[in-house]
């Protein structure tokens, strides 16, 4: 992580939520400290294991996809394909990559958008701290927050990811509201979460899994509705086994209703 990222990175916080002496440790801006938004629930408790950041990319990750996409689901490589179509990144663009992990995305983003900002922020030490190793990008910057309580300005970023995390973010509607707030005029946002499938509806579903693993089960028009109430248009869905891959676009023009 540059200088010149870090400076970028916080010219973007609210005025309030910028530290007065920024905390760089392991590669990465701390701004929670001791703080641990993180749920209690297992599932969510594993992504703070040093052990599990090591191998995530690698196995964790690729094993997760087959179990909740399938076996003839998309791979690592289609996903990226999947979320640079759906973010439209331009040279210039800033983007953020919400609950980022080890950074297997935010690369990306970084290289893809080389002439702007790919900001990746999680609430995981141990992740952050594989992200920045493993980042060479000078574009790029870490930052360990909560993505309930973003710390950026409203219309901060051209381009917003949030992949294999909102099922497991403690408050996933108030981290939707975060990031939509954060998107600019015409910003293109892209999800990647779990999508209720089968007899059984999301409720049942949701309450038995949640209970196990700690991961949410989102009805099939939760994240849609979701994102159409918070006023975000041209949304598509994908469902592809138990996941759902969703875009949509913040309206530039304010409709008047007169
Ligand atoms: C399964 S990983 C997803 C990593 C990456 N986006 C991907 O697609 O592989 C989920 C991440 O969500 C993070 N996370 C969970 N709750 C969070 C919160 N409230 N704020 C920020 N990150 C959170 C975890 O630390 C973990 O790194």
């Amino acid at each position: 992580m540059t200088a010149r990222a870090v400076e970028q990175t916080l010219a973007l916080f609210e005025p309030a939520r910028r530290p007065t002496v920024p905390e760089i440790k392991d590669g990465y801006l701390d701004l929670l400290g001791e703080e641990d938004p993180t749920g209690a629930h297992p599932g969510q408790r594993l992504m703070l294991s040093s052990a599990l950041a090591l191998i995530y990319e690698r196995l964790w990750r690729p094993l997760g996809g087959r179990l909740f996409m399938g076996a003839m689901g998309p791979a690592k490589g289609d996903e990226l394909r999947m979320a640079l179509s759906m973010l439209a990144l331009s040279p210039k663009d800033r983007v953020l990559d919400v609950a980022c992990g080890p950074g297997n995305f935010t690369r990306d983003f970084a290289r893809a958008a080389d002439a702007g900002l790919a900001v990746g922020l999680d609430a995981s030490k141990a992740m952050l701290a594989v992200a920045a190793r493993k980042s060479e990008s000078a574009n790029i910057a870490y930052v360990r927050g909560d993505a309930c309580a973003l710390p950026f300005r409203d219309a901060s970023f051209d381009a917003i990811c949030c992949f294999a995390a909102l099922y497991l973010i403690e408050e996933p509607m108030q981290a939707l509201d975060e990031i939509v707030r954060v998107l600019v005029p015409d910003g293109r946002v892209a999800l990647l979460s779990s999508c209720n499938r089968g007899p059984l509806p999301a409720r049942a579903t949701n309450a038995a899994v949640r209970r196990l693993t700690g991961v949410r089960i989102f009805a099939r028009d939760e994240l849609t509705d979701a994102l159409s109430d918070r006023g975000l248009t041209g949304i598509e869905q994908q469902v592809v086994g138990l996941a759902q891959f969703v875009t949509a676009r913040r309206p530039n023009v304010v409709e008047n209703p007169s």
